[in-house]
């Protein structure tokens, strides 16, 4: 029997009237059956709104949509990217499990500007240079951002790690205040070397140095890079078969690496690379990405719940959710498949979230008592890096906690003290926040995106959606200085006489 997306209605119909707590208490074995660990990583699906018969059409649609075959044209370097002609081959940056030449090259490549990574971290950590500053946007950004904030137990202490990204100009006027352009480096990250914001924060970095000798730039674009100012001794590469949103593994990730050394920088690419070959080998029933990625599906297509909250109980985890949203909605923010025909299903959640505790004294009053139901990912860390036991206590007294009343919910006799549970949640609990399981954690979210593009036909490497509204603004930019500059629509001119009136 085939499985499809619209079959997994059927399933969600027949469960319609059993609650979560109703499905545990019919399959009690479920906590653990619904429970896989790989290395670091164990993963609780026990309290989503599937029962065994629904998981097994769910895992049946993976296998229907050829997914080992689909992981292995991804790290073997197939044109997974359609619409741009290019392979996706972000895995060829931590492990090299390819079987192709591509793969194997590129990964080789990865190796060599590994190296000069090394080499020049190593000239830096000779110099008088005390503070790095990250100049760059989107994926340029926010996984080396969240990265180097994520392992800050993990600093080596010889570097001080700043991002500047916004094109707002207070993001760099609040940085740069308090550094000594003497004592600082910057490192221009720019895969196209052509985003506007990176440019100009880029000049405002250039200017501010006083020079190029502490300018550096990862770019796949080296002649534009170098025709900005910066040496080609200092330009480390990137490569059109990587996408910015899963390049942190790359050169990209020059100021994790200054911020955590090399060593430790390995080992967050071994992490991932052993997720690699985790989504690679396991089967589908017992594989974690391909598991969170059709229970993802099932919410989205079966149950259309149209958000997903990521909540990290753990601060260092704090910017997760900003890194997702780009990471999943980038990726599967599409509406076309990859042959060019609309899809014929709900594609990507509005994904959102913040960190526990905090988050529990702000919007969980609505993912307890609001209208609608939202899935979380529920994160959190077993083993402490610090020695306060009864916070780390409370904090996962509080997780696990809030992942009960979500789905248990709570009858009273007052409606307004009654939580209806039911509300699905994914549990993932790291041993120790560590490089090894960041990678591990980071790369099981790149391959569970990579697995529901697959099921929704749609290309997860290109973002066509970004275009229009840079072009406009190009467009803009001339009206905003001289006045005679004719603006089409009616809105934005008048729009733009507000704005002269008043600058
Ligand atoms: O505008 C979207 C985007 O292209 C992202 O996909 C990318 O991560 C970001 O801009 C920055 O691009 P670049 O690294 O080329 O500056």
């Amino acid at each position: 029997m085939t499985s499809t997306l619209a079959g997994l209605r059927e399933h969600a119909t027949r469960l319609a009237g059993q609650s979560i707590p109703e499905l545990i208490a019919e399959e009690p074995a479920r906590a653990r059956d619904f429970a896989l660990r790989v290395g670091p990583l164990y993963a609780n699906f026990s309290r989503q709104r599937y029962d065994r018969n629904a998981l097994a059409a769910l895992v049946a649609l993976a296998r229907q949509a050829d997914i080992p075959q689909a992981l292995r044209s991804l790290i073997d370097g197939d044109k997974v990217n359609v619409s741009e002609g290019r392979a996706a081959l972000h895995t060829s940056l931590r492990s090299n499990l390819g079987t192709t030449g591509i793969a194997r090259e590129a990964h080789a490549q990865a190796l060599a500007a590994r190296e000069c990574m090394a080499t020049l971290i190593a000239e830096l950590e000779a110099s008088s240079v005390t503070d790095i500053v990250n100049v760059g946007i989107g994926g340029s950004d926010l996984g080396p951002r969240l990265v180097a904030d994520a392992l800050k137990d993990f600093h080596s202490g010889r570097f001080r790690v700043h991002f500047i990204t916004n094109v707002d100009g207070s993001d760099a006027q609040h940085t740069l205040r308090h550094l000594d352009p003497a004592r600082t480096a910057a490192i221009l990250v720019s895969k196209t070397f052509g985003t506007q914001e990176t440019l100009l924060n880029g000049r405002i970095l250039r200017d501010w140095l006083g020079g190029s000798e502490r300018l550096y730039a990862v770019s796949a674009n080296v002649p534009k890079a170098e025709a900005f100012g910066v040496d080609a001794s200092r330009v480390l590469p990137m490569w059109d078969w990587v996408g910015g949103r899963y390049s942190l593994w790359s050169s990209v990730g020059f100021a994790i690496a200054l911020a955590i050394g090399m060593s430790q920088f390995e080992a967050l690419l071994a992490g991932a690379a052993d997720m690699d070959a985790h989504a690679l080998e396991a089967p589908m029933d017992r594989n974690l990405p391909v598991l969170h990625a059709l229970t993802g599906v099932w919410n989205r297509n079966a149950l259309d719940l149209a958000t997903h909250a990521v909540l990290p109980y753990d601060e260092r985890l704090a910017l997760l959710p900003s890194y997702l949203q780009q990471l999943v909605m980038e990726s599967l923010g599409k509406s076309v498949r990859s042959d060019g025909a609309s899809v014929d299903s709900q594609t990507v959640p509005v994904l959102w979230g913040g960190a526990g505790t905090n988050a529990q004294h702000s919007f969980f009053q609505a993912l307890h008592q609001g209208t609608q139901t939202i899935p979380s990912d529920f994160i959190g860390t077993i083993a402490p890096a610090h020695g306060y036991v009864d916070n780390h206590t409370a904090l996962l007294a509080n997780l696990l906690a809030q992942t009960e009343a979500l789905a248990n919910g709570h009858a009273a006799d007052d409606p307004q003290k009654s939580y209806p549970g039911n509300r699905p949640s994914t549990l993932l609990l790291l041993d120790a926040l560590t490089p090894h399981s960041l990678g591990a954690l980071i790369a099981m979210y790149e391959h569970s995106v990579y697995v529901q593009s697959v099921l929704w036909g749609i290309n997860a490497f290109d973002q066509w959606g970004v275009e229009l509204g840079k072009k406009i603004a190009g467009d803009l930019l001339p009206a905003l200085a001289d006045h005679d500059v004719h603006i089409a629509d009616p809105v934005t001119r008048s729009l733009l006489q507000e704005i002269r009136s008043r600058l």
